[in-house]
């Protein structure tokens, strides 16, 4: 064992060729692939009828994808599945002739090469005559097609055939096959909600939606198609007729801006608000293997919560589980223009057998029934409002079929929670959003009007909020250890440091891959020079994912994001991820850089797989379990991309330009939700621009908002790198000294920008350049914003596994 390993967080070296993983993690994460496994359509074709023939069509059978690429998908899994052999070993009979001649094939032809940012979005089809498919089907009574859709970072998906659409040769194949065999199931495995518009011309039985799904992902899959498990996963996301439909479509992919023009009118809220015969699958839909009917209360309000049980009976002949959904109409008194139907609640059952009933409590905050006016609309302007009249509640098994239990009424306005106007759009790129009137008779129309501007005054805002330096006395000599023992309060500890050792701490180490963290990190921050390691602060290292542990060691490769927002399942997820958090310890990772949280805003963003939901609170509620999972045992979570990135296409660079209204109720909400309800140790910010002010430099988002209103004290960092930019409002301060004024911690990796990574040492002298200790009058970047800083990084670094490894840090001698 080197002092190096112990560093890095490693026993010895077999460590790092330890393929061992964690036998109940493994089992977990097998279970949550099939729970995210969405069953679309069944004519009873499924679960295959024990000792039933099965031919398996497309390569991907063999080719799986078990997860995207890119950052969140870098994992390096000891082992993955495939479907060919999961139903093999699963006892299913396959055949063989045909099943030879895909492996025959797809050995010849290797998946191509995958090269950051240019990733295959599928793999060519093996060709299969005819005679080959109805040979087949005379041995085989039941095809199963396996289609497959690649997602990744830096790359957006696109309308064209091999992405969001079908290639010729995967229509000709499920034609054909459709044609020729007696039963036909298509599974997909993608990372992106595609085109499925072609399964009703087809008459295909049954259609299966599989996400990515780790490395026991294929498994899952098996088990849904046999029936062992039953297929648990609802939509996280609408699937629409036509891509041409989704609200976003006309307004994504900008080079160097976005306007969210649909505004509030996100997935399921356009679609059932304007436009529902446009859908092909609702939000939250997804079929099981049994049947449930529902029965609810009437809701009642209880001060700050609405009341509502509702109990669901299994109607049919398996035992099985469901989720239950609660939605809620626009106020009958509505000032603003609100969707027809919003997610309010939703509970999972667990296994209920034929004919037994779960009781499910469905309760929930009355401010879910608010909305957000950026407009003074209802005479408050930035202000959550719960909007006078009836707010009726609709429960069921998807957006389309809840009905109406019941309604909340609400005599007067209400204000909720009043705020102040943060982050609205710039003046000088104003637009026009989406809004709805309602006709007496209940029907919407599609109106438009002008987004509310900003108007303050961000200069004196910040002036007016410059936080007092420490005035504790300093601990002159100390050591981070004392501030751990309680021997000295953390204050006293920072009041001893240099300017320019609390300006190293807004730094992460120069590259990726630290030589102070396990091989292959994402980076390391904390004490990531000697003079610092020498006062007692060790460095803290990053690993990505969200869907594993993203170092060179082997590490578990779980479900993605869209597979596990699909289980609706938080309990599961948080689970999952303790048991996840575990192996982090394991393999020397102290912060994990997700969950991925972004909303689904538009089908064909790259990096969706990685992300939740077309919708906040379901997205919020798996993020928020997520970061319990794993801050379970003393790692940190670090949720990304803060916020509004919503596209892969320069997503350095593109400003999403949206609402303060849109902001608040759909790209805020669920980040909002993680702070109040997981309390995340870390976060990240975006890449983007967010009304013309780059995240990482946007003092209304992080201090405004997240640390202001939110009460949120951890730690910022930025996503890797940044862009140059002097303050608009402050001549003096640019890059990372406009970053510490807005709150945004730590550059990651540690160098200003990609030209900087190149130079030996990327430290330049920025912030201490800003710095004026002895003008107070804001100019000049304050001691006290440098030590605000500091104390973030510093309690996040106190709280850190990290602590452990102060000595063989030190011991590796690295300047
Ligand atoms: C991604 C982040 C990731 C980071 C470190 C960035 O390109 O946007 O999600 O955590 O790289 O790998």
């Amino acid at each position: 064992m080197t002092t190096s390993e112990v560093a890095q967080g490693f026993t010895s070296a077999d460590a790092q060729a330890d393929r061992w993983v964690d036998p109940e993690l493994v089992s977990l994460a097998r279970r949550a692939a099939a729970e995210g496994t969405v069953l679309l359509t069944n004519n009873g074709v499924l679960p295959l009828a024990p000792g039933e023939g099965v031919a398996v069509l497309g390569r991907v059978q063999i080719d799986w994808f078990a997860v995207g690429y890119g950052s969140g998908g870098d994992v390096n899994p000891p082992y993955t599945t495939t479907l060919l052999d999961s139903l093999t070993a699963a006892g299913v009979a396959v055949d063989t002739e045909l099943a030879a001649t895909y492996r025959s094939w797809c050995a010849d032809q290797p998946s191509p090469n995958a090269e950051w940012g240019q990733w295959p979005r599928h793999y060519e089809e093996m060709p299969l005559d005819d005679e080959a498919i109805t040979a087949a089907a005379q041995r085989a009574r039941t095809a199963v097609v396996v289609i497959g859709r690649a997602a990744g970072e830096d790359r957006e998906n696109v309308l064209e055939p091999g992405s969001y659409l079908l290639t010729e040769d995967e229509r000709s194949l499920l034609a054909r096959a459709a044609a020729a065999f007696k039963h036909t199931v298509v599974v997909i495995d993608s990372g992106n909600v595609m085109d499925l518009s072609w399964a009703e011309e087809m008459g295909i039985d049954a259609l299966l939606l599989a996400w990515p799904g780790g490395m026991e992902g294929a498994r899952a899959v098996a088990d849904v198609l046999t029936g062992a498990v039953e297929p648990g996963g609802r939509l996280p996301d609408t699937i629409a007729y036509r891509y041409e439909h989704y609200p976003s479509s006309a307004f994504f992919g900008g080079k160097e801006h976005n306007t969210y023009t649909e505004d509030v009118f996100v997935g399921y809220r356009a679609f059932e608000t304007f436009t529902p015969e446009r859908v092909q699958f609702p939000f939250g839909h997804g079929l099981g293997y049994t049947t449930f009917a529902l029965a609810a209360t009437a809701p009642e309000r209880d001060g700050d919560t609405v009341r509502l049980r509702v109990s669901a009976t299994n109607t049919g002949r398996r035992p099985g589980s469901t989720v239950v959904q609660v939605y809620a109409a626009p106020a009958t008194r509505a000032a603003l223009g609100v969707p027809a139907r919003q997610l309010v609640a939703f509970a999972r059952t667990g296994q209920v057998v034929p004919g037994d009933s779960e009781e499910l409590d469905l309760s929930f905050p009355v401010e879910r029934l608010t909305s957000f006016d950026d407009s003074g609309a209802t005479g408050h302007a930035h202000a959550w409002v719960l909007e006078a009249g009836e707010h009726a509640l609709h429960v069921g098994l998807n957006v389309r079929e809840a009905t109406r239990v019941g309604a909340v009424s609400v005599v007067d306005t209400e204000v909720i929670e009043q705020l102040e106007e943060a982050l609205a759009p710039d003046p000088a790129h104003p637009f026009e959003r989406w809004s709805v009137s309602y006709a007496p008779d209940g029907a919407a129309r599609r109106t438009i009007e002008p987004v509310p501007v900003r108007t303050t005054n961000l200069r004196e805002r910040i002036l007016a909020r410059l936080p007092e330096p420490i005035t504790a006395a300093p601990a002159v000599g100390s050591s981070l250890k004392d501030v751990a023992v309680g021997t000295i309060s953390l204050d006293a500890f920072i009041a001893s440091l240099e300017p320019e050792d609390l300006a190293e701490l807004a730094y992460g180490d120069v590259t990726m891959n630290s030589p102070l963290g396990a091989p292959g990190n994402a980076g390391a921050f904390g004490g990531v020079r000697a003079r610092l390691r020498e006062r007692g602060i060790p460095a803290v290292t990053t690993t990505d994912g969200p869907s594993g542990i993203r170092v060179s060691a082997f590490a578990s490769l779980l479900p993605c994001g869209t597979a596990l927002a699909s289980t609706w399942d938080p309990a599961l997820i948080e689970r999952m991820e303790a048991l996840h958090a575990q192996e982090m310890l394991r393999k020397g990772s102290d912060v994990l850089l997700a969950p991925g949280m972004n909303i689904h805003r538009d089908p064909l963003c790259g990096r969706n797989f990685e992300y939740y939901s077309e919708d906040p609170l379901l997205t919020g509620a798996c993020a928020a379990a997520y970061v319990r999972g794993i801050q379970s045992a003393g790692v940190s979570a670090c949720p990304k991309h803060f916020v509004a990135n919503n596209q892969e296409t320069n997503r350095w660079v593109n400003d999403s330009r949206v609402s303060a209204r849109a902001l608040r109720e759909i790209y805020l909400r669920a980040f909002r939700m993680v702070v109040a309800e997981a309390a995340p140790r870390t976060l990240m910010t975006s890449y983007n621009k967010v009304n013309g002010v780059w995240s990482y430099h946007n003092y209304d988002l992080v201090t405004t908002i997240l640390r202001g209103e939110w009460g949120y004290e951890g730690l910022v960092i930025t996503d890797w790198w940044a862009q140059h930019a002097t303050d608009p409002n402050f001549a003096a301060l640019s890059d990372s000294a406009y970053r510490l004024r807005a709150q945004a911690d730590v550059l990651m990796p540690g160098a200003e920008s990609w030209e900087h990574q190149k130079r030996e040492d990327g430290h330049d002298q920025t912030i201490l350049t800003a710095l004026d200790p002895a003008d107070l009058s804001g100019e000049h970047l304050t001691l006290g914003e440098l030590q605000r800083s500091a104390r973030n990084v510093l309690r996040l670094v106190l709280s850190s596994p990290a602590m452990e490894r102060l000595e063989a840090q030190i011991a590796l001698h690295l300047s």
